[in-house]
């Protein structure tokens, strides 16, 4: 295999310290596979993958990596690229059944899994729901419904006393605005319901739910650290025309404020309802304490900038994609400078917001192995440094970021595009399982490497 050469990071910036956390990122249903195996039930996302036209191609999770099988060489594959850190999820279906009784097959999986990791020494991130819901929770109404939230704060109690000691860092849900918008606003994800006002529903019981978890967690798991994964947005006016920048601003509250604002201010933002009218969510006294519960991290993904404009009607839409910028294979604009916009202004909107993570960022390619056994994925090796540039530039600015995780270890399933978005450093024949680390991976361990070697400053 050709020698790639390491990640282009200035020694003199703050990625290139040993102190700043980096990490791969992966999730349970995109991953794993072993959909029927040892007692794991159905989840939604197992019911919407087989309902014909919602996943591209048909594609469905049951095989997916086969990392349920292949975890051990896995691990070594994550220790080899020379990684401080993993992030993984937990299939809530895995571990216990429809009555709460535990599985200790599925719960076996996973301790397993992480007393290999910490063997290692590398530090574990898990996320305890990252879209699998089960589907007898989804059959009650799934985050429509409240009770949802206290379940899952009984599944967060059960995997915090079982894996207590063996994670470094817990965060309770992934993209809850994706849960929420995607799976009850327009359908693209499971659950694929389209109704606004469950939408916001969902993510209040959502953000209960997480609340409700931290407590949990931290009785059970006090030396480990406790937060949240949530994605973000930037947005660009199409024209300068007020109507245009107003779109842009609401579609930075429904992407933004909506979620971070009762995390971190303990209230939803009013104007999240000049854009979806009469759609509040239900309250009780007290949820918004149990909300902004403080946290010790704040786990951001980022990927991408959009252009939006005036729908003609108060709102926001996509903006026709201009070709004067360059894209990915999912079409999304590469903008790293959004991610220092991003940083900066939560910085001054959150007085108290939390030590940041970037818990994912990365790109999609059409990556092949080539004549020489080698993948090449120039765009992401440039992709990678800019944004870790972007997050050095937002440390200079005064952000607390103590961390970079890229999505992902290895191409997985894409949710709604199946297998044919690869995102991975880590190039995945899906006909024999091989792994076949792209360049990227290999400019990423270079990194590492002269990192570890480098005399401290
Ligand atoms: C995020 C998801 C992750 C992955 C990336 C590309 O929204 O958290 O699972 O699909 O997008």
């Amino acid at each position: 295999m050709p020698a790639v050469p390491a990640l282009n990071i200035p020694a003199t910036s703050a990625i290139a310290q040993p102190e700043f956390l980096m990490g791969v990122a992966t999730a349970s249903y995109q991953i794993e596979g072993a959909a029927d195996e040892d007692g794991r039930l159905q989840s939604i996302w197992d019911t919407y993958c087989d309902e014909p036209g919602r996943v591209l191609h048909g594609d469905t999770g049951d095989v997916a990596c086969d990392h349920y099988h292949r975890w051990q060489a896995d691990v070594d594959m994550i220790a080899g690229l020379g990684v401080d850190a993993y992030r993984l999820s937990i299939a809530w279906p895995r571990v216990m059944d429809e009555k709460g009784v535990p599985n200790p097959k599925g719960i076996g999986f996973y301790k397993n899994l992480l007393d290999a990791l910490q063997a290692k020494g590398i530090q574990t991130y898990v996320t305890l729901y990252h879209w699998d819901l089960p589907q007898h929770w989804q059959d009650k109404g799934g985050w429509a419904n409240r009770e949802t939230a206290y379940a899952f704060a009984e599944y967060a109690d059960l995997m915090s006393r079982e894996l207590a000691g063996k994670v470094t860092a817990w965060a309770t849900l992934n993209e809850p605005w994706c849960s929420a918008f995607l799976g009850y606003g327009i359908g693209r994800h499971a659950p694929g319901v389209t109704d606004l006002r469950q939408t916001t529903q969902a993510l209040h019981h959502l953000l209960l739910g997480h609340g409700l978890a931290l407590a949990k967690i931290k009785a059970n798991d006090p030396k480990a650290m406790r937060g949240i994964v949530c994605n973000t947005g930037v947005f660009g006016p199409r024209t300068d025309s007020a109507a245009d920048q107003d779109a842009a601003y609401l579609a930075y509250v429904q992407q933004n404020h909506w979620v971070f604002d009762p995390l971190l201010l303990g209230t939803y933002p009013q104007d999240l309802f000049r854009l979806w009218p009469g759609c509040e969510p239900l309250v009780l006294a007290g949820d918004m304490e149990i909300i902004s519960t403080k946290m010790d991290f704040l786990g951001i993904n980022y990927y991408f900038r959009a252009e939006v404009e005036s729908d003609g009607k108060g709102g926001f839409q996509e903006a026709p994609h201009s070709d004067k910028v360059e894209r990915t294979q999912m079409g999304w604009e590469v903008y790293p400078q959004g991610l220092t916009d991003l940083l900066v202004d939560f910085n001054a909107r959150y007085p108290d917001m939390p030590p940041v993570y970037i818990t994912e960022n990365g790109m999609a390619s059409d990556d092949s192995v080539g004549a020489d056994g080698g993948v090449a994925d120039p765009q992401r090796i440039r992709f990678l440094e800019r944004h870790l540039m972007a997050v050095d530039t937002a440390i200079k600015a005064g952000v607390d970021v103590r961390g970079y995780f890229i999505w992902s270890l290895m191409d997985n399933f894409e949710w709604a595009y199946g297998y044919e978005r690869r995102f991975g450093i880590t190039h995945v024949d899906y006909t024999t399982q091989v792994r076949t680390p792209k360049h990227s991976s290999l400019a990423v361990q270079a990194f590492l490497q002269q990192r570890k070697e480098r005399p401290v400053r």
